[in-house]
């Protein structure tokens, strides 16, 4: 089959090549699936797993992408739940092999049906932003109606989605981001816009949940906006800022096919609208990722175009 394969880490996307690897097997409890569509996270070539196995030896060549939208083609032994010819989605394991790739095996928990009615492009763009947002609003956030949240980034490929989720979940919603990312802000729900740029984020008055995806100086800064009982929720690493009075919480997203069928079903009544930028194919792939202009948006490989 076709794949994307890295083996130097220094060298980020420009080491990614396009070559040909053997078909995976189902193992017990995967499926294999035929890749439509992949999502790749332009960070990825950052994270430890893309390089070495849960032991820390080295992996490599690797498949990056982790997001996917395809058809089931194989059942591992003991393989319940999904059925040959089903269309599916979800979130592969980080420390195997990906899904820039003609088929990819990944257990079949990591996955949910995908309807008829959703495109494969989209639906290979729900997997990391929707389940990021889900959990780290409701699971790890424990946001009740009513309450007010900071959406970092709220333009973004995550930020659109944790925005989104917490205004129709009845929160009080506060998005930030750069001056041009305004309209697209208010658009995706929010109620007010904090231009991080050139407003003071201090004017923000207490808030109940931040939802961090930058670290650093812009989380330090969010803790002290958190009122007593409140929650720091970071997806950017280890938590170093910690409110007075709440809870920090760093996480990193995991699948899950009861929340993965929750976001697709609101994205089929319209109440959640996914963030697509450049689509490209598995041969212009490797181009696609190593453009220098700033892409917006989630990157999508029709693999089967
Ligand atoms: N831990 C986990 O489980 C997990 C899960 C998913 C994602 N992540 C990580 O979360 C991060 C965000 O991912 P994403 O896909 O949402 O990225 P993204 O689509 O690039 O979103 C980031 C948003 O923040 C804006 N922004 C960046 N720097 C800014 C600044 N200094 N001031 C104001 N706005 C700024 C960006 O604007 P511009 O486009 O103009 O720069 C963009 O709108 C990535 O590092 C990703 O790896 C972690």
């Amino acid at each position: 089959m076709k794949a994307i394969v890295v083996t130097d880490q220094a060298a980020g996307t420009a080491g990614m090549k396009l070559v040909e690897r053997p078909e995976p097997q189902a193992a017990i409890n995967d499926v294999v699936v035929q890749v439509q569509a992949s999502g790749f996270t332009w960070d990825e070539l950052t994270w430890p797993p893309t390089w070495t196995d849960r032991r820390d030896r080295d992996r490599t060549p690797s498949i990056p992408g982790h997001e996917l939208a395809g058809v089931v083609t194989a059942l591992g032994y003991g393989t319940t739940g999904l059925s040959v010819g089903q269309r599916v989605f979800g979130l592969t394991d980080w420390y195997r092999d990906g899904t820039l790739a003609e088929y990819v095996a990944v257990e079949a928990r990591n996955l949910a049906p995908l309807p008829g009615d959703v495109d494969f492009t989209v639906g290979a763009s729900l997997p990391m932003p929707g389940l990021t947002a889900w959990q780290g609003l409701f699971e790890h956030g424990r946001l009740q109606a009513g309450q007010s949240v900071i959406a970092h980034g709220a333009a973004g490929v995550v930020g659109s989605m944790v925005t989104q989720l917490a205004r129709e979940f009845g929160a009080y919603v506060v998005g930030t981001g750069r001056a041009a990312d305004r309209q697209a802000v208010l658009d995706f729900g929010a109620q007010e816009f904090v231009d991080l740029e050139n407003d003071a984020l201090e004017d923000v008055g207490p808030v109940d949940l931040v939802f961090d995806i930058f670290g650093g100086d812009i989380a330090k800064r969010s803790a002290r906006l958190i009122r007593a009982g409140g929650t720091l929720v970071t997806i950017a690493g280890p938590a170093e800022a910690r409110p007075a009075n709440g809870l920090a919480v760093d996480f990193v997203v995991e699948s899950d096919r009861v929340q993965l069928s929750e976001i697709v079903r609101r994205v089929r009544d319209g109440r959640l609208r996914t963030s697509i930028g450049t689509i490209s194919t598995l041969d212009d792939a490797v181009a696609t990722f190593n453009r220098t202009e700033r892409r917006k948006g989630k990157t999508i490989i029709r693999v089967r175009p």
